[in-house]
């Protein structure tokens, strides 16, 4: 274990950053708030079953990226690679198997075991919301919509929205006949992945970054013309909300998504700011099932790639945080007048203001050093001579002029 670094794919967020974190979880609060969601959180581990059948088996995060473990009863729990799943477990103990809308965000931790990158971690955040009991292509494009709205909240501009259909359950098949028929012909010519693909996992063929195989999925057929009449108007009507409602979109037949609970609406976010790990966000509506449920949970969601958003702020020189207010930092001279600046910092400090102040006995060079370094725009010095008199030489940094001030009145004049 080498000193001071964390495990491969995870890292620590110290303070300066910390406050970027916090303005973005604020900032998506706050767009979130405006269309009716209020903050969900569910533990980071659940039983295993809720992923395995709400992610379904065949998903690759399921097969090879999970963090699974037991707990001292032998049961076996996962720390979350995505929120959906233990969302949809924590909503039914609401009335959404009714038809009860449920608007809830969430952001957090998720784990997944891939291999690090940049812009690929195995301990990443997610911000995501779900809507969920309703099912209507009005709610999956105002719930783009507001993906959309967040994004320009923060900052990013440039991202590009491709949107697709994975139909309903009763499209795959002849769908899938279209696309099988197609493809048959030519998997000898596919990439070791899509070959495997082409018996378990037909659609994630669509969209392999093979360059050979991109090649293949360009003739394949037009397979949204075999979904069923219904299927299709779904799709259109969330484009003309979308045309309705002004968000730009692409509508892209190789976005298929790599989680198995997708139906109807599928879309990512991606931005050229990120290289390599492009999609900053990814969502969709879902049927969910869970374990020892025999209706699906229904909704339409999103998550966005925390440290994703980050970097494309930071490629845009678009990063947020709020500004701190400067501390006053008390200067003290002797002994006695330590004693009652530490009395002074905390009647401020429980006043509401930041006080920053030297705890040992240093010279006044020093402690003014000390008060540059902690950005203090405010100084109040105390010796002695003050102490005696009872008053404070209150100093401005920036112009350099002091200011001998009644102790009793330096509360509203800092
Ligand atoms: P997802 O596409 O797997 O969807 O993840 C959403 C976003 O999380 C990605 O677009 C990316 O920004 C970020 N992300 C994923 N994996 C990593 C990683 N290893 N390192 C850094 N960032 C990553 C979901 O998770 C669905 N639950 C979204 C959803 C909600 N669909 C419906 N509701």
């Amino acid at each position: 274990m080498a000193n001071g670094v964390p495990p491969p794919g995870t890292a620590d967020i110290f303070p300066e950053e910390s406050r970027r974190w916090r303005k973005l979880e604020s900032v998506a609060a706050d767009v979130f708030a405006r269309y009716g969601y209020g903050e969900l959180r569910t533990p980071v581990f659940e039983y295993t079953e809720v992923f395995q059948r709400g992610l379904g088996g065949e998903t690759e995060v399921v097969q090879k990226e999970m963090y699974t473990f037991e707990d001292r009863g032998g049961r076996s729990l996962t720390l979350r690679p995505e929120g959906t799943a233990g969302v949809m477990r924590a909503l039914l103990n609401t009335d959404v198997l009714n038809g009860v809308e449920q608007r809830v965000y969430y952001c957090g931790p998720m784990f997944r075991g891939e291999r690090p990158a940049a812009g690929r971690k195995r301990q990443f955040h997610q911000i995501g919301v779900e809507n969920v009991g309703r099912v209507s292509p009005e709610l999956d494009a105002e719930c783009i919509a507001m993906l959309m709205h967040l994004l320009e909240e923060i900052g990013i501009t440039g991202s590009v929205l491709k949107i697709n259909s994975r139909g309903v359950m009763a499209d795959r098949e002849p769908a899938g006949e279209l696309l099988r028929n197609y493809f048959a012909g030519h998997v000898a010519d596919m990439c070791p992945d899509c070959k495997n693909r082409f018996e378990r996992n037909l659609w994630r063929i669509l969209d392999c970054k093979e360059a050979g195989c991109r090649q293949i999925v360009a003739g394949a057929p037009d397979y949204f013309s075999a979904y069923s009449a219904e299927s299709q108007e779904y799709f259109n009507r969330v484009l003309a909300s979308l045309d309705a409602l002004g968000v730009k979109y692409q509508v892209d037949r190789q976005l298929v998504r790599g989680l198995d609970y997708y139906v109807h609406t599928v879309w990512e976010v991606t931005h050229d700011g990120l290289g390599g790990q492009n999609a900053i966000a990814g969502g969709g509506r879902y049927e969910l099932f869970l374990p020892d449920q025999s209706k699906p949970v229904r909704g339409v969601g999103f998550a966005a790639g925390m440290e994703r958003l980050m970097l494309v702020q930071d490629a845009l020189k678009a990063a947020q945080v709020d500004p701190e207010e400067p501390p006053v930092f008390l200067v003290s001279l002797g002994t006695a007048a330590r004693l009652e600046n530490l009395k002074l910092a905390a009647k401020l400090r429980h006043s509401g203001r930041r006080v920053a102040l030297e705890v040992e006995d240093k010279s006044m060079k020093a402690q003014m050093r000390s008060a540059n370094r902690a950005g203090a725009v405010t100084v109040v010095i105390r010796g002695e001579d003050e102490l005696a008199r009872g008053v404070a030489v209150v100093k401005n940094m920036a112009g350099g002029e002091q200011q001998e001030i009644p102790l009793g009145e330096l509360a509203d004049k800092l």
